[in-house]
């Protein structure tokens, strides 16, 4: 577990992606996540290009907003999404997160993102360093680090992670910028605690929330009291 860093008093944010939900009833799971207490919805888009999965549209997305009034977020795993932002904010979604891998030219991205009202973040895959987001920081709302490699849920957290989102931090607070930190991957009861301590504050769940046995009220609370739980014992 990676030391807890200075300056990291942001609100800890639980946020369900829904794939591992019964897509025949997604507008019910949302129901469900909001009643349990999530801060938003991610929906993670995936093209079968990017990654070697296939999921939903803006059409889906825009088709659960009446459902709750939680906001959501685009995890975008799509080759050259930039044609597709637009699309997502008016299903709804007030944050779009483009991976660093995904478009040749990151910084017009992140600025086509915000140019279409969304707050803009940007996700990095395992292997991908942290230099790749150097010159980017400063458009962004949020950095992703991928805890586990995208496509699929229910995969086992990768620890390895945890430096370089402590480095991540480090380095948005010694810009002085106002950048949120989210971990997507494995994130449950027993990975959670390093990913905070390590400086992320907003935590991607999804097996560990739809599949816990005592319901989703009791995994969001369990999940943001071991969070917090980093900063009152460090
Ligand atoms: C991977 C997905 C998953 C999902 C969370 O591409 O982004 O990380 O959101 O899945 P769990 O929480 O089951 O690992």
């Amino acid at each position: 577990m990676s030391d807890a860093l200075p300056g990291t008093d942001r609100p800890f944010e639980i946020i369900p992606s829904v794939l591992p939900a019964d897509f025949s009833r997604l507008g019910e799971a949302c129901a469900e996540l909001e009643a349990a207490g999530v801060d938003r919805i991610q929906f993670d888009v995936m093209d079968g290009r990017f990654v070697p999965n296939l999921t939903f549209g803006p059409d889906v997305v825009a088709s659960l907003r009446p459902h709750v009034t939680v906001p959501f977020e685009a995890h975008l795993m799509v080759h050259e999404p930039g044609w597709m932002f637009e699309a997502f904010v008016e299903a709804g979604c007030e944050l779009i997160i483009v991976h660093t891998e995904s478009v040749g030219h990151l910084h017009r991205a992140l600025g086509q993102v915000r140019d279409a009202g969304a707050r803009a973040a940007v996700a990095l895959n395992p292997s991908t360093p942290v230099s790749e987001i150097d010159w980017v920081l400063d458009l962004v709302d949020m950095v992703l680090v991928m805890t586990v490699n995208p496509g699929f849920g229910g995969q086992a957290y990768i620890p390895t992670m945890e430096p370089k989102v402590a480095a991540i931090r480090r380095r948005v607070i010694e810009l002085g910028l106002d950048v949120d930190i989210e971990v997507d991957g494995g994130i449950g009861p027993s990975t959670i605690a390093g990913a905070a301590a390590a400086g992320a504050n907003c935590l991607v769940a999804g097996s560990s929330l739809f599949r816990d046995p005592q319901g989703m009220a009791h995994a969001v609370a369990d999940l943001r009291s071991r969070a917090e739980a980093t900063r009152s014992n460090p």
